[in-house]
């Protein structure tokens, strides 16, 4: 993806470097048409400068699409720190890339992602106010793992009723890759919903937090083993490209509703589930929990104001889904098109002068 190619149209993409701390970031905003950009900060050791370029710009576009459809009054945008997060991660480094998010006034507000931790943005915090995801000791929304796994079962649900004409998922099984943060917090609320539960995970001490806490939980040792079992939902929770060619002949759940970003493989996979008759619940749809936690702190952080407006992902999902069988279109390409109306039509309120 080239930053001015006629299909990607980002307002604004920032290199940023401070040599002797060994900084190397992009910070891409996608769009503010809703309000100020969100999205979390990547860390993470690309191989080349444009792997990583391929990264923000992917992910920014994807976080304006997200909250949008949130119902947020805010735009998107992400950031990726180039380096390993491990050997690289340093306080100058962090405090510099702070400096260079408050170099744009507040066009983008910061989060946790994938190499950065709720003290990383503690510390961006010291050298900006453009940051959300801190910790609950500095007035931040703490872990938002907690309000994604809410919102990942809000369209769990409104799927199960658009499938079976009841939300409730009790005597379904759900089958669960990665029992991670927010694969933990999910089997909390399917167990208490009555569901069953197949689980999986690459990482030996999640299982056996899962066996200890779940013994009821069915465990398999990988996730080509979990597709083919006795599922009704499959909720991928690990790493994204989980539906590709190969998962979804296999599959046999009739709804796929997780956690995970970017679960189709390649542009194409959500016909191919569609023609398999499995209902798929959009990716960012249904894990904006999490960027409802975090925007929460821009106002002064509520929880119960947070997990309020994760619930709506309940509503969001059953529009969506109804808008695509109303239009006969995949329910991925129905949320596009609602977000992008939400970006157009209140972006445009701001055309009128006050
Ligand atoms: N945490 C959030 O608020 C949030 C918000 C939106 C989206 N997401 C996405 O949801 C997913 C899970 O997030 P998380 O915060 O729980 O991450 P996490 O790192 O805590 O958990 C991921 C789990 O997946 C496991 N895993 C990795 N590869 C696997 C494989 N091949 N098979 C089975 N298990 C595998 C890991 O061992 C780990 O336990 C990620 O894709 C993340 O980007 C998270």
């Amino acid at each position: 993806m080239d930053v001015f190619s006629s299909d990607t149209g980002h307002e604004q993409v920032v290199f940023c470097q401070d040599k002797p701390s060994g900084l190397k970031a992009i910070i891409a905003i996608y769009s503010t048409a809703l309000g100020p950009a969100l999205g979390g900060t990547r860390f993470h050791p690309y191989a080349t400068e444009g792997e990583a370029l391929h990264d923000v710009l992917e992910l920014s576009r994807a976080m304006a699409y997200k909250n949008a459809l949130a119902g947020l009054d805010l735009g998107g945008g992400k950031a990726v720190i180039w380096g390993d997060p491990v050997r690289d991660k340093t306080e100058p480094l962090l405090r510099a890339y702070g400096r260079f998010v408050a170099s744009l006034g507040g066009r983008y507000y910061t989060a946790c992602d994938v190499g950065t931790y709720v003290q990383d943005m503690d510390i961006v915090s010291r050298e900006c106010r453009y940051v959300t995801g801190r910790s609950e000791a500095h007035g931040g929304a703490g872990d938002s793992s907690v309000l994604t796994a809410w919102g990942v079962f809000q369209g769990m649900r409104a799927a199960a009723e658009h499938v079976w004409g009841t939300p409730s998922l009790a005597g379904r099984r759900v089958g669960i890759a990665g029992l991670g943060k927010v694969g933990k917090h999910l089997i909390g609320h399917l167990v208490e919903d009555g569901a069953g539960i197949v689980g999986t995970d690459v990482y030996e001490p999640a299982l056996h937090w899962v066996r200890e806490r779940y013994p009821q939980v069915d465990l398999v040792p990988d996730e080509a083993a979990l597709i083919r079992s006795d599922i009704d939902v499959y909720a991928p929770c690990a790493l994204g490209g989980a539906l590709d060619d190969e998962t979804v002949p296999a599959l046999r759940a009739k709804i796929v509703a997780g956690a995970a970003n970017n679960q189709l493989a390649h542009a194409g996979v959500e016909k191919l589930l569609e023609e398999r008759g499995i209902l798929y619940a959009p990716d960012y749809v249904v894990n904006a929990g999490g960027v409802i936690q975090v925007a929460d702190e821009i106002e002064g952080f509520d929880f119960a104001r947070a997990k309020l407006r994760a619930t709506g992902i309940y509503e969001t999902t059953r529009q969506i889904l109804e808008l695509a069988a109303t239009d006969g279109i995949p329910p991925a390409l129905a949320a596009d098109r609602l977000a992008e109306r939400r970006m157009a039509e209140v972006g445009r309120l701001r055309m009128i002068r006050l």
